[in-house]
């Protein structure tokens, strides 16, 4: 109990946010002809249209070091007035060190302590609520928080079940302690080991060392039992969503913009219609990245606030699932100035972050061999970057700059 009952509560406001897409990107189309496929049974089932895959010289570091530099350049402050950094993560560079311990060197910050967090999708969510809890308990003032995915290098391009599926890609957020209302209200979440073997990746850790063995069945792939995954996202995501909101002192009508998981429009529209809401209160983008699982969640948020979906005082929910099972959501209240998002981007390029490699040693060639072909294509892809949700206006976007 605290002695000092006068002094005001510490709020964990959202000050930064910031996105990084690689440019490359692979359509539907480029997936009928590498698996038994089609666009309209993927668009369909999905409302997946295409993904973006990372080039050989990206890594799962490099792109969260862009993320995060627009994030703090959003949130107008430096890298070292960054206290602590907490990256999300099921697609680590190295087993150790921890991929955040990369990112705090490539975007010069010398003070703080750096660490990856391990729940599927949704580990950002999970990341968000920790560092919430180390600024309202004083432990820090600023906190970086990440989402960044290199999933194309861990999929099976011969399983049209998940290969569709997934994408790269990478999201940050500034968390800043302040005496102000508003920032994160309520957070609710949830482990379910139950469905622990639903989504995994067998081989590679301790129980299935990486041997040839393991590589010649395929076990270093990621696996899903996509039909109980559904079931479990569709059950929990709208649950968990609400038990955030109603620990927020809110009810689901006064929440003006979802961020979920980006998985599967069926399973967004299926959110929606657990809390009777219409689908404009839903963001969505996974048509342009598919699911990229714990970047997800802060690429759409800081999509959204480009966007001009987010005004200062609205109400926003983030809310992921994923393996383990695991759900998280955060009811939060914004309070920055949307426009600052749009600027940050802008000045921060991707060329001009470098993640430090090792001395004596380099990888194999880490292009999966069904994805050579499309990656030594001359020139990248341009495609708009602007929301696409049926029904809805057009507007202006900012791009992500490759
Ligand atoms: N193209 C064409 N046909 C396909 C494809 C494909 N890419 N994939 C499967 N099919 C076929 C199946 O073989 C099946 O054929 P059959 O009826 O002849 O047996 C038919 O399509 C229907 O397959 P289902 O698996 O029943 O399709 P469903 O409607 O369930 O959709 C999907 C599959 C998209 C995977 C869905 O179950 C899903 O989205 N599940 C949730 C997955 C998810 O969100 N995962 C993220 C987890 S988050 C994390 O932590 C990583």
């Amino acid at each position: 109990m605290s002695m000092t009952p006068e002094r005001p509560a510490i709020r964990a406001h959202l000050t930064g946010w910031g996105r990084y897409a690689p440019s490359q990107v692979l359509t539907n189309a480029d997936l009928e002809r590498m698996v038994d496929t089609n666009d309209e049974w993927i668009v369909q089932r999905t409302g997946i249209r295409e993904r973006r895959v990372a080039a050989a010289h990206e890594t799962t570091a490099s792109m969260a070091a862009v993320a995060s530099m627009r994030a703090i350049r959003t949130a107008g402050i430096d890298p070292d007035d960054i206290d602590l950094i907490l990256l999300a993560t099921l697609t680590p560079d190295y087993w150790m060190p921890s991929t955040a311990a990369l990112v705090k060197e490539a975007i010069g910050n010398t003070r703080a302590p750096a660490m990856d967090v391990s729940a599927a999708c949704s580990g950002f969510v999970y990341a968000y609520a920790t560092a919430q809890a180390y600024i309202t308990s004083g432990m820090a003032k600023h906190v970086l928080v990440i989402g960044a995915e290199l999933l194309t290098r861990f999929l099976d391009y011969t399983d049209r079940s998940t290969c569709i599926l997934f994408g790269d890609g990478a999201g940050a957020v500034v968390l800043s302690a302040s005496s102000e209302p508003g920032g994160g209200l309520g957070i609710e979440m949830t482990t379910e080991p139950q469905g622990a073997y639903m989504i995994w990746l067998p081989a590679g850790g301790a129980k299935s060392p990486p041997s040839a063995k393991t590589i010649a069945r395929g076990e270093h792939y990621i696996r899903m039992e996509g039909k109980e995954t559904y079931r479990f996202a569709t059950r929990t995501l709208a649950t968990t969503a609400l038990a955030a909101v109603a620990k927020a002192g809110l009810t689901a009508a006064d929440i003006d913009l979802f961020i979920p998981h980006q998985a599967n429009i069926r399973i967004i529209e299926a959110v929606a219609k657990g809390l009777d809401l219409p689908m404009d209160r839903m963001f969505v983008n996974l048509d342009k990245y598919g699911n990229t699982s714990a970047a997800s969640v802060p690429i759409a948020l800081a999509e959204a606030a480009n966007e001009g979906r987010i005004k200062v005082g609205d109400h926003i929910v983030i809310v992921a699932f994923g393996a383990g099972f695991t759900s998280g959501a955060v009811a939060i209240e914004w309070t920055a100035d949307p426009a600052r998002g749009v600027a940050g981007d802008a000045a921060v390029h991707a060329d001009d972050i470098r993640v430090r490699l090792p001395v004596d040693w380099d990888s194999v060639d880490p292009i999966p061999p069904a994805l050579a072909e499309l990656m030594a294509r001359p020139g990248t892809v341009d495609v708009p970057l602007d929301d696409v949700v049926p029904g809805e206006p057009a507007r202006a976007s900012a791009e992500v700059h490759a």
